[in-house]
């Protein structure tokens, strides 16, 4: 496994990929890995000749007090993992590298990026289509792969690569889930016993309100009204959100008898760690 952490080689060495006919599949990380992001590097290595792992925790899509500084790390780790997934390319920029000084054009999504996660992380979605985008530009790939975990982003990062004419494929693979059904997530390291307990009640809500529509509830109020009482149940979880979403175009529901598939999604604080997670119910 080759490892890069310039711009300007990256960009080499992803030209001479080009050139000799190979498909080039990104997947694009903060690192710590977990199976989670090796299901995205595995699905890359089935739609190309050299899989390209950047790890580069983001700056800008951090609002102050968020966790950038205590994101964990454990590049050591990343590296002998994506080895032996038979990754081409690790990508690990410095800050400096991707934000020089003076840095000053940033890509802004509107609409949909101002929903959900966009409530109560405002700068977000700009600071994650901002890097994504430049990941795009400097590797060049033929296809990305993102986590259905966050859906809203996936979302996101269609849009752009459609608005900005981004010559790529956007895959999205499945959520993975530990055996107690907590979606896997570097930030769960963060959880105390205690919290780390609770938190396999988000996808039990999810799970019972995935029921209620095959059941034939058709109204999202009493849908998220159902969820919530089920995670209130928990002591140490706090809910931002709970949302029912049109899947697709992330328009509000209220009403699922819309034919489509529904994206219910959620954020909720446990202690000071934030965890997101999501169902999608196809009728
Ligand atoms: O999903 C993530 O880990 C990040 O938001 C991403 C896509 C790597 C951009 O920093």
């Amino acid at each position: 496994m080759k490892i890069i952490s310039s711009v300007s080689e990256m960009q080499i060495f992803a030209e001479e990929l080009r050139r000799s006919g190979k498909r080039i599949g990104l997947v694009p990380t903060m690192g710590f890995l977990h199976e989670g992001h090796l299901s995205l590097v595995r699905r890359a290595r089935e739609i190309s000749d050299a899989v390209v792992v950047s790890i580069f925790v983001n700056p800008a899509q951090f609002a102050p007090g968020e966790d950038f500084e205590r994101y964990p790390r454990d590049i050591e780790r990343d590296k002998s993992l994506l080895q032996s997934e038979g990754v081409a390319v690790l990508f690990t920029p410095g800050s400096g590298e991707m934000y020089p000084q003076r840095f000053s054009t940033y890509i802004i999504p509107e609409g949909i990026s101002s929903v959900l996660e966009g409530k109560f992380r405002s700068t977000h979605f700009r600071g994650v289509a901002t890097v994504v985008g430049k990941l795009f530009l400097i590797v060049q790939p033929h296809a990305a792969v993102f986590g259905q975990k966050d859906a809203q982003q996936s979302i996101i990062i269609k849009q752009m690569v459609r608005d900005l004419n981004f010559n790529l494929q956007i895959i999205v693979a499945p959520i993975v889930r530990e055996q107690d059904g907590l979606a896997l997530s570097s930030r769960n390291v963060y959880l105390s016993p205690e919290e780390r307990n609770d938190a396999p009640i988000l996808f039990q809500a999810l799970q019972k309100a995935e029921a209620l529509i095959h059941t034939g509830e058709t109204d999202a109020a009493a849908i998220i009204h159902e969820v919530e009482k089920t995670i209130r149940g928990k002591k140490t979880a706090a809910i931002d959100y709970v949302a029912v979403n049109d899947a697709e175009s992330l328009t509000e529901m209220t009403t699922t008898q819309t034919g489509r598939p529904v994206l219910i999604s959620l954020a909720v604080r446990f202690g000071k760690t934030r965890l997101i997670d999501n169902i999608i119910v196809q009728q």
